[in-house]
């Protein structure tokens, strides 16, 4: 099982985004996510293409991004000629998740699927396959800074199980209220990757939170 920060850059200060970016590089995160939101799938508007591309300059990091928006599928293509190397789409903003994840990989990225806490996983069953990534939100998507829901402890658990049942390869990533009192405990119910948002940028030391959340 991997051991990956990935912090997100939602809460980051934007007008520095370009030295956020370089501490980042000299951190131990070996990621970055970004998050993508439309005002309809999310109640909430972020940042999109522009500031990816300018980010995908400022390192040679993973670039996740994490695309709260409804028909993601309309977008593939400008993700991948941005230099996006992860792709998670929700589950519950494409018809046909199917066909959204593989032409994600079509384009040479990795395809993340994305699940809301509501959301049964189910839900994803017949596409795990497909999946490089499952992406567990463990808060109500739209908004950085928010408590974490202990239910999807369980949640991850049972993907857990799901996955190695089938002896496939399919990365688990957490992300909503992730912080350096339940990091330990995430990585051992199962999950591959946090998302940490406020935990990092709201901290004194972001380098040295993202190696706690690591410990
Ligand atoms: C929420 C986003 C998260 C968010 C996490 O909709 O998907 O990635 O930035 O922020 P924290 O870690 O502050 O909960
Ligand atoms: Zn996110």
């Amino acid at each position: 099982m991997a051991k990956i920060i990935s912090p997100s850059l939602l809460s980051a200060d934007f007008l520095r985004l370009g030295d956020e970016c370089q501490m980042l590089n000299r951190s131990a995160a070996e990621w970055f996510h970004l998050d993508v939101m439309d005002g309809v799938f999310v109640p909430n508007i972020s940042f999109g293409m522009p500031v990816i591309g300018a980010v995908r300059k400022m390192t040679n990091k993973v670039l996740d991004a994490h695309l709260m928006i409804v028909e993601p599928e309309r977008y593939i293509t400008n993700f991948a000629k941005l230099g996006v190397d992860f792709l998670t789409v929700h589950c519950e903003a494409t018809v046909h998740l199917h066909r959204t994840l593989q032409a994600i990989k079509a384009e040479g990225m990795r395809a993340g699927v994305a699940l809301n806490p509501s959301t049964s996983l189910w839900a994803i069953e017949e596409v795990l396959p497909e999946a490089d990534m499952v992406l567990l939100m463990s808060v109500n998507p739209g908004f950085g800074g928010q408590k974490f829901i202990e239910t999807t402890i369980d949640k991850v658990k049972r993907l857990r199980r799901m996955i190695d049942e089938r002896g496939l390869q399919t990365l688990i990533q957490i992300d909503g209220g992730v912080n350096t009192h339940n990091a330990k405990m995430l990585f051992e119910a199962g999950c591959d990757v946090l998302v940490a948002g406020n935990a990092v940028f709201g901290s004194d030391d972001p380098v040295k939170t993202i190696e706690e959340l690591l410990k």
